[in-house]
């Protein structure tokens, strides 16, 4: 028997994430080959009408598998019936916008949206918080959203880890898919910290591969510490500037794609024998303050993400981690002052 059409609901879609990830998720790539999909589209007014193109696009790819698509300014219309919505719509830093500017603007979407995914969303509903800034948007959606379990609020992650498979590859001249137990922890910002320390390639430990040693010391060559300090980690952390300063706009088909990644392995599970990155509600493990929308090292099983546990943290990594939870407690409060949360 054929599968009911799972509705899906993009917001910001006729924004340049929106352009890269709306053919994908309509061709099948998000939610599997068997899953027909129902695409609701939002948008502010003014770019109404660009979506009603990008939707008359999708009309002409017959995609086999797109149920329909429904356009609306609307954001109770919107979430009506969503079990998985992509809040990828943001306010852009602008100039001589500081972050807590920044954060107020987007509390007035997230809130809102938040809200209207209590009252209108499924009750299978997943949530991913892609437009930035991604950890704390989503803390705000949840906020406003107390009949959802907090669980089902998440925020990408998976662009960074992404940045960092590619990146660890391409240092140790192996494939990406000779690299598993990667980790990113703490804010998508800056302060991340793209962890290699349980990293595995091809089955043997990343820091021994490369022979980096934690405090610095030793290893097989002297250089190797400088690269995770100097090079690896401040490159995965700084990618999304380096492609602004690039492109002359934010990335967008790498975003997109760690979104399909993202709800792909949520919904149909990880594989075995490796885990993924993903902003998850802190448990209170390894020391990230309970509540707080971080960066863990995960596994989806059955459909519930769940954080990998009992890993031993270094003083190296415990620094860093720390300093990007702290950032997050630094927006939390941010918002809690302004109401938001
Ligand atoms: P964009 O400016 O091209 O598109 C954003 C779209 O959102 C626009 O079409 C705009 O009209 C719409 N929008 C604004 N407010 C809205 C609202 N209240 N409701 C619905 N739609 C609304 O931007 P983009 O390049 O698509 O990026 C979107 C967001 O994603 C930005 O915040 C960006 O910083 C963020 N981003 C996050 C990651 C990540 O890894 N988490 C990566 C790249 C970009
Ligand atoms: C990215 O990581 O590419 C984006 O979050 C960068 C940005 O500031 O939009």
């Amino acid at each position: 028997m054929a599968k009911a059409p799972v509705t899906v609901t993009v917001t910001g879609a006729a924004g340049q994430i929106g352009y890269a990830l709306l053919f994908r998720v309509a061709s099948g790539q998000m939610l599997g080959p068997d899953t027909p999909v129902r695409l609701k589209l939002l948008e502010i007014p003014q770019a109404v009408k660009a979506a009603e193109g990008t939707a008359m696009e999708l009309d002409d790819c017959a995609f086999p598998l797109l149920d329909g698509v429904d356009i609306t300014d609307d954001t109770n219309r919107a979430f009506d019936g969503t079990s998985v919505a992509l809040l990828v719509g943001a306010r852009p830093r602008a100039k001589g916008m500081e972050r807590g500017d920044l954060l107020e603007a987007n509390g007035g979407i997230f809130g809102p949206q938040g809200t209207a995914i209590n009252e209108h969303a499924a009750d299978d509903v997943r949530v991913l918080v892609v437009g930035n800034p991604a950890n704390t948007n989503a803390l705000i959606a949840r906020s406003h959203a107390p009949d959802v379990p907090p669980e089902r609020f998440t925020a990408m992650t998976r662009l960074d880890h992404n940045r960092a498979l590619s990146q660890l590859a391409a240092k140790a001249g192996a494939s990406v898919t000779d690299i598993k137990k990667l980790t990113i922890w703490g804010n998508h910002s800056a302060t991340q910290y793209p962890d290699i320390f349980h990293a595995e390639i091809a089955g043997k430990k990343a820091a021994d591969v490369l022979g980096v040693a934690p405090d610095g010391s030793g290893g097989a060559a002297a250089d190797d510490h400088q690269w995770l300090t100097e090079e690896f980690i401040p490159t995965v952390a700084k990618r999304g500037a380096a492609i602004i300063e690039a492109r002359g706009a934010s990335s967008a088909a790498s975003a997109a794609n760690a979104a399909i990644d993202h709800v792909h392995d949520w919904v149909l599970g990880t594989p075995e024998g490796d885990w993924t990155s993903a902003g998850v509600p802190s448990d209170g493990s390894y020391g990230v303050a309970e509540g707080l929308i971080s960066s863990f090292p995960v596994v989806s099983r059955h459909g519930r993400w769940e954080i990998v546990p009992g890993l031993e943290i270094n003083d190296f990594s415990r620094a860093r981690i720390d300093a990007s939870v702290q950032e997050l407690i630094d927006e939390r409060e941010t918002v809690r002052s302004l109401g938001l949360i």
